[in-house]
């Protein structure tokens, strides 16, 4: 079946913002991608360019570009904006807070504002498990009512466009116009696209799987683990790892099933939490490599468990995670940076 809607991705350059792009495409949608390129990868552009011939432009904007975008908005007839573009490293937001809340919340606003002139009617936004904060335990694994407290600039730049969303709807049904939106709360997203084509390719890298993976490609003299004296079973943090297609799965559902003046939140994991000890146990086993594996002070801002209780989205929408084992998604995440050790470039 051939999507006839045209989609915009914001961040379409990005890890995530990349692999959505080519689930819509392989779907038969219209894709424009925006990217301002600060952290994005022209190599996934020119993947995604040849994938999506006629079907995919790319414009190189910000989203706080208001005039810019509503033009795009227009002239490709879009009628669903996927917002991926952020920054999204929660120590950077710490030392730079009003960087991330001028590019994740008030870029927004423009954003928000080009779409309300081109009157685009649904919008699907990446918002984060950071916006629980350290939930306390009655309420891990995580459900959609759990109280949002951040605890970092990075989580609150995100529960403020979660808040923009809902009074930018609430005017807009007040003038009787359409528009819907959702706000996925992704936990940990890892792993890459099983046919090869996209991957990871951060600068610096931080995340937990990758970092691990580069330790067993002999990039790094090794781990090490953020504090052990964790009240978790083994003393090191427990996450919860969602594979990047099924995220994207996620969105895609979502997006269809979005009606008008509707609203829907989601957290979006797989339900079952990984240590940090685990994690690179799995790596270990995956990659057959065996490195240094140190330990360390524990890293500010850290909450000892996070995983999603993802019982909403199964009941409303019949979506659950179909890659919940770790070794394969670990081993998808191998794959790529196997064969691209230096991301994109080589
Ligand atoms: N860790 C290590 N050593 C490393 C890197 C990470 O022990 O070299 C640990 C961290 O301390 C943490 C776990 O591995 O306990 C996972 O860390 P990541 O940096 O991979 O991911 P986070 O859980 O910190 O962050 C993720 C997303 C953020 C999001 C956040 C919500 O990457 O965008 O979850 O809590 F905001």
């Amino acid at each position: 079946m051939s999507l006839d809607v045209s989609v915009m991705v914001t961040g379409g350059a990005g890890y995530i913002g990349s692999h959505a792009v080519q689930r819509l495409l392989r779907d038969g949608a219209r894709v424009v991608c925006v990217d301002n390129m600060s952290r994005g990868c022209m190599g996934a552009i020119d993947r995604l360019a040849e994938l999506g011939k006629d079907r995919f432009a790319f414009a190189e904007h910000d989203i706080g570009d208001r005039v810019s975008v509503a033009r795009l908005l227009a002239d490709h007839r879009v009628g669903v904006i996927m917002h991926f573009a952020a920054l999204a490293m929660v120590g950077e937001s710490v030392d730079e807070p009003l960087t991330y809340y001028r590019n994740n919340t008030a870029g927004v606003v423009e954003l928000l504002e080009a779409a309300d002139e081109a009157r685009v009617e649904r919008f699907v936004f990446s918002s984060t498990c950071a916006t629980y904060g350290e939930p306390s335990d009655e309420h891990v694994p995580i459900p959609e009512h759990c109280p949002q407290a951040p605890i970092n600039p990075y989580g609150a730049s995100k529960l403020h466009v979660e808040r923009m969303l809902s009074d930018f709807a609430d005017a807009k049904a007040k003038r009787g116009e359409a528009f819907s939106y959702a706000a996925l709360r992704y936990f940990n997203v890892a792993g890459a696209d099983r046919t090869g084509v996209l991957g990871e390719d951060h600068d610096p890298e931080t995340h937990l799987i990758p970092v691990v993976i580069q330790a067993a490609l002999g990039k790094r003299d090794g781990v090490k683990i953020f504090g052990t004296d964790y009240p978790t079973p083994d003393g090191t943090c427990v996450r919860d790892y969602v594979h990047v297609e099924d995220l994207i799965d996620a969105h895609v559902e979502v997006m269809h099933a979005l009606r008008a003046n509707d609203r829907r939140f989601y957290n979006l994991g797989i339900g079952k939490g990984y240590s940090v000890r685990e994690i690179i146990d799995a790596v270990q086993r995956v990659t057959g490599v065996d490195f240094a594996v140190g330990e360390g002070e524990r890293r500010p801002g850290d909450p000892p468990r996070l995983f999603a209780d993802p019982t909403k989205i199964q009941q409303e929408l019949n979506w659950r995670a179909s890659i919940t084992d770790l070794d394969e998604i670990i081993g998808s995440a191998w794959n790529w940076f196997r064969a691209h050790p230096n991301g994109y470039e080589g």
